[in-house]
């Protein structure tokens, strides 16, 4: 695939960056030109991605402001204020490949999902926009997922800790799009369908199965079709796009 240099002399911070969607988003980042900082959880995957991209690796837990602000002054002090923000981190727990029903889902599952997905939005958002600002420009892309807006039928797929999370991310995506686009900043999601990486092979593989016979385009989605969206929304191309959600699910899930 021929990459054009569309986010040459951007710099782009990518959350969850270690492996399956973030992964992808970062390498077709830095295939467009971007400096990429790769963030995770996890030392070895973060320090990895960072290896692979050509930026740096910075372990960091999304959910932590303290951790948050740490890894964002490394990444200003290596490449300057952050011009393209990915919060694509996202954790949703399965018990057995199922998610846990409501009366079976403790507090404390419910508060770290909430922590992880929704909270490290908003502390990645409150530190990096003070920089976009400086600037004059920025870009912001948050990872949602169909799980949003519909039910999955009768797939013990995400709890509803992750499906509310995910809905609080369109909110979050309208009203911070808002807020910013008199500084130049747009603010859009993405809504992936079925995606093939880690987190997904968590579900038993026969719901995998059923979700790409009840996709138009007949596959489950690979991370560089999600990669591609965040590319497209980060880049030049979108400059009048802000405040949007955009389903990348082979029309799984459609309206
Ligand atoms: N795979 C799908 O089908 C699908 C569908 C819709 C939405 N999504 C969303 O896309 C995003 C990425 O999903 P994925 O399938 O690539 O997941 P994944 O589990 O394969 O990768 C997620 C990465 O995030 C990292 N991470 C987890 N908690 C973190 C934390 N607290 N701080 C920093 N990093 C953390 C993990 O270490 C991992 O490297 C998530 O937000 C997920 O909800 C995925």
């Amino acid at each position: 695939m021929i990459h054009h240099p569309t986010h040459a002399g951007l710099v782009a911070l990518v959350t969850g960056a270690g492996r399956g969607i973030g992964l992808g988003i970062a390498r077709m980042l830095a295939a467009r030109g971007a400096r990429v900082v790769a963030i995770d959880l996890d030392p070895d995957l973060a320090a990895r991605a960072g290896a692979e991209v050509g930026g740096p690796g910075i372990a960091c837990d999304v959910s932590d402001p303290a951790s948050v602000d740490a890894a964002c002054a490394a990444a200003e002090r290596a490449l300057g204020p952050v011009d393209v923000l990915v919060n694509n981190a996202g954790i949703s727990p399965k018990h057995g490949g199922r998610r846990a029903d409501i009366d079976a889902m403790d507090a404390a599952e419910w508060r770290r999902v909430l922590a992880v997905n929704l909270d490290g939005a908003f502390n990645f958002a409150r530190r990096l926009v003070p920089g976009m600002k400086g600037t004059g420009r920025g870009a912001i892309v948050n990872q949602s997922s169909v799980a949003a807006k519909a039910w999955f039928g009768d797939f013990p797929l995400t709890g509803v800790h992750y499906a509310t999370t995910k809905a609080g991310l369109v909110g979050f995506t309208r009203h911070l799009a808002g807020e910013l686009g008199p500084h130049g900043i747009t603010v859009n999601a993405i809504a992936p369908g079925r995606i093939d990486t880690p987190l997904m092979r968590g579900a038993a593989p026969e719901v995998n199965e059923t979700i790409r016979r009840d996709t138009p385009l007949g596959r489950l989605g690979a991370p560089e079709d999600v990669a591609a969206m965040a590319c497209f929304l980060s880049g030049p191309d979108a400059r009048f796009v802000t405040g949007q959600v955009v389903d990348v699910a082979g029309g799984w899930m459609m309206g």
